[in-house]
């Protein structure tokens, strides 16, 4: 029974303080350290959250008869946590697998150190710039076909640790899209005899990937250039060497239990290894791994994605709240808040629960976001002044490594949080008599949490995104579904091969298409 006491308990306390002003409450706040959390790598301030004290407990005591701790105990322990797909979720096996805080599985942890052999390996390869029987030397430039999953992760980590690449590395490029633009947008910035292909795809089986490798196979082939030597495979699909053909050392694996969206951490992470060194890359799961301490030793309310989960549900399930804005104050995390969207949107966007009953709540809002201060001059109006409920994460950043030579422009972006938040809390009443004063007020009560990243390094970044991870997967535990499967997709994928067949046939199949789509296909087919 979903909506059981504890559930009643927090619909009587909502109908109950809904009707505060908090801004006095929270101003006499700012004297306890309640709302207060944080690790070695993240400052985390809840004080500006629509609740009382007794919010928190009567949302642990729901999280807790939802039976959250046996639910993290079996995620750690590698039991199975994706029901439809059979699986366990074994992300955190992939950090820091020397102490490995990931019990059992123990062939899972040595394939985990195999394979960070192997990246390591093939990092030094291409740091030297040595050509090998299976690859080409003097690379100049990667290029990491994925997408999703197998692209978003490695993107956001590779962009925001510029100032951790090793000088002697190739450049990085990303590249999901099928569209010809950006194939040739990318074949026109690369030599492609000093170009590394690093193909991810989990599954071996996403259409856009394949046709994206084909691309630059047949490119390469035409310059008589060995498409073999210059491109390495990751997947979970121990058959994906026999779909594109290459040398047996040049395909790395990793374990189907690891999610798309989970997989940065994994050889689907080599290029990140490449791009800021195999140490570097370690320090990344090695933060990730402090998070994983975090989050499992620590009691509900002293942890950080706990209670950014506990808030995001009170606030979707009892403010209604549909939009979860994320703005990270630093040009490093500009593509965080797309990492996010896949990782809530794709985890939690689902309205069956468990037991494979149709859900009749909120599950995952919309994520948005944009670095800040961008964000202030886009959308903050509807954030201060709309009519929607937004509730939000703003990303500081408090010693970048460049904080001493630039402390006025970091200290600006700082004031800049702060006083978002200062406004969306409290609001602003205008006193001045002309009519527009009506216009110039803010409501105020609007909730945000500061999330201050202490010190930028690989590590904290790791820490960030476990955070996430974690949070993600709590949010799930407290809405009762499988934050590890995406059926929703799986569908997008059939009907377009369909659609894709018909287009490319002489006979329009209207057996097999819908008439509006048939009426586009024409479209498509006859513009002149
Ligand atoms: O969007 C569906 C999805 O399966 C994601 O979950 C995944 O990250 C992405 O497509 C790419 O899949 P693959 O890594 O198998 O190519």
């Amino acid at each position: 029974m979903y909506f059981n006491n504890e559930y009643n308990n927090l619909h009587d306390h909502h109908l109950q303080i809904s009707k505060y002003d908090f801004n006095k409450i929270i101003l006499n706040r700012d004297k306890s350290d309640n709302y207060i959390l944080e690790d070695k790598y993240i400052y985390l301030d809840f004080s500006r959250n629509l609740i009382d004290s007794q919010t928190l407990p009567l949302l642990e005591k729901f999280l807790i008869s939802k039976n959250f701790i046996k639910f993290r105990e079996n995620i750690f322990s590698g039991q199975i946590v994706n029901a439809t797909e059979n699986k366990s979720a074994d992300h955190i096996a992939l950090r820091n697998s020397e102490n490995t805080i990931f019990s059992g599985k123990v062939n899972l942890i040595n394939d985990i150190k195999k394979t960070l052999n192997k990246i390591q390996e093939l990092t030094n390869i291409v740091h030297n710039k040595t050509e090998t029987e299976s690859l080409a030397g003097n690379i100049k430039h990667i290029v990491h076909i994925g997408i999703g999953g197998s692209d978003l992760g490695p993107r956001l980590v590779v962009d925001a640790l510029q100032e951790f690449k090793i000088s002697s590395a190739p450049e990085v490029l990303f590249i999901s899209s099928v569209d010809p633009y950006e194939l040739n947008r990318i074949l026109n910035k690369v030599d492609l005899k000093t170009t590394l292909f690093i193909l991810v795809s989990k599954s071996f089986k996403t259409p856009e990937i394949l046709s994206i490798a084909n691309f630059f196979i047949t490119t390469l082939k035409k310059q008589n250039i060995n498409f073999k030597k210059h491109f390495l495979l990751v997947s979970a699909n121990p058959e994906a060497y026999k779909i594109i053909d290459t040398f047996s050392e040049n395909v790395l694996n990793f374990p189907d239990t690891i999610g798309g969206r989970f997989s940065l951490w994994s050889a689907v992470g080599l290029s990140i290894s490449i791009s800021i060194g195999f140490e570097n890359f370690k320090e990344l799961l090695n933060g990730a791994s402090e998070m994983d301490h975090h989050f499992l030793n620590n009691p509900p309310l002293n942890n950080m994605p706990v209670i950014l989960a506990l808030l995001e549900f009170w606030y979707t399930n009892f403010y209604n709240s549909q939009f979860y804005n994320v703005s990270p104050y630093t040009e490093r995390l500009k593509l965080l808040p797309m990492f996010l969207e896949q990782l809530q949107m794709e985890s939690n966007g689902k309205t069956l629960d468990l037991y494979g009953n149709q859900i009749t709540y909120s599950t995952t809002s919309a994520v948005f976001g944009t670095t800040g201060t961008n964000c202030q001059h886009s959308y903050f109006q509807a954030l201060h002044q709309g009519s929607h409920f937004f509730h939000c994460d703003l990303i500081g950043l408090l010693r970048a490594p460049d904080y001493e030579q630039n402390k006025s422009n970091y200290t600006f972006l700082f004031a800049s949080i702060l006083a978002q938040a200062q406004t969306m809390i409290f609001g602003y009443k205008s006193n001045e008599k002309e009519i527009v004063d009506k216009h110039k007020s803010i409501d105020g009560n609007k909730p945000c949490n500061l999330i201050f990243i202490k010190k930028w390094s690989p590590a904290s970044l790791g820490n960030l995104l476990a955070m996430y991870e974690h949070k993600t997967v709590a949010l799930g535990a407290l809405w009762q579904i499988n934050s590890f499967d995406q059926w929703g997709v799986e569908r997008g994928k059939k009907s377009c091969s369909q659609i894709e067949t018909c287009i490319k046939n002489d006979d329009i199949c209207s057996s097999l298409i819908d008439p509006l789509s048939e009426k586009c296909i024409r479209l498509y087919k006859y513009l002149k």
